[in-house]
């Protein structure tokens, strides 16, 4: 089978090495589009694979359309938005995510993102610390949990709230003391970090009432997706309430009028959160598994279509 890996963001150099090695090893071909610009390569390249792995690479219908002998597509990572899943089911083509194997990876760098946030940005200036401040974290999945074990670290006092746990399951990680709902995660935190996903109901759900809502010197750190915050409302309130921080790993369509809270605001240049050796060797090599064991067995453990 010709496995092709298209990722517009590559792997890191040793995570494709490990990917060819269990592609060779079960018997399959390796095929490798990265830094592509133009769709059309993607779709060119798509023509005779019969396996996909890609990152936040959009797999659209006119992706299908062009991939004739496609069978499965991975996502190497959690997020599975890029991937139209009506698509792929009208093809019968199994779509999976990997998760939690690039989780760590991005509970770090919430870590390192509010350090910076709370040091004034390296600016010199004083700063505070996290220390006994409160966190809340909005789902409590693999990543929320990976920065509640970090966070238990720092000393800082750990909150969460998701919409499919109930209070027992967050208390009983002994990591985080669970609350009644999203409300009341912004009303009790000084810092709300985002682990939803992006779906139609979280869509924009981020918004000025609710961030309205977090004590005075409030932090929002963002490393799940843009399009769960209401950006002219975020905006607006930031513009209102002079204290409060956005952070965020994914650069906001309006980058631009955000830029004009100097001190307030930092985005990343390209979503790095997952972007280290170790993440994309565990989710590159997890996918290249899952589509091998698929080949081999029929496996469809972590599909995420109907
Ligand atoms: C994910 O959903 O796994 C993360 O957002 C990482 O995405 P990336 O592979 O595009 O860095």
């Amino acid at each position: 089978m010709k496995i092709l890996v298209a990722t517009e963001k590559p792997f890191a150099k040793v995570a494709v090495d490990g990917i060819r090695e269990v592609v060779e090893k079960n018997g399959h071909t390796l095929a490798l589009l990265e830094k592509y610009t133009d769709v059309n390569d993607f779709y060119k390249a798509v023509e005779d694979a019969d396996a996909l792995i890609v990152r936040s690479d959009k797999v659209t219908k006119e992706v299908i359309d062009h991939a004739k002998n496609l069978k499965i597509v991975v996502r190497a990572g959690a997020g599975y938005d890029n991937l139209d899943l009506e698509a792929c089911t009208a093809r019968n083509i199994v779509a999976m995510n990997t998760p939690g194997q690039n989780s760590n990876a991005v509970a770090e760098l919430v870590m390192g993102m509010l350090v910076y946030a709370v040091r004034n940005f390296y600016n010199g200036k004083s700063g505070s610390e996290l220390k006994g401040k409160k966190l809340g974290i909005l789902a409590f999945g693999n990543v929320g949990r990976n920065v509640a074990r970090i966070a238990n670290g720092f000393g800082m006092d750990v909150y969460a709230y998701d919409a499919f746990l109930t209070a027992d399951q967050i208390n009983e990680s002994g990591m985080a003391k669970a609350v009644a709902s999203q409300d009341a995660l912004f009303e009790t935190c000084d810092v709300v970090s985002l682990h939803i996903p992006a779906t139609a109901e979280t869509k924009q759900s981020i918004n000025y009432a609710l961030v309205n809502k977090m004590h005075k010197g409030g932090i929002l750190v963002n490393s799940a997706r843009k399009e769960v915050i209401n950006e002219p409302e975020l905006l607006k309130l930031m513009a209102e309430r002079t204290d409060l921080k956005y952070i965020t790993d994914i650069m906001p369509d309006a980058d631009a009028e955000f830029k004009a809270f100097e001190g307030r605001y930092f985005a990343t240049p390209k979503k790095m959160g997952a972007q280290t050796e170790e993440a994309n060797i565990n989710a590159g090599i997890a996918a290249a598994n899952q589509i091998s064991d698929f080949f081999a067995t029929g496996n469809t453990k972590f599909k995420v279509n109907k």
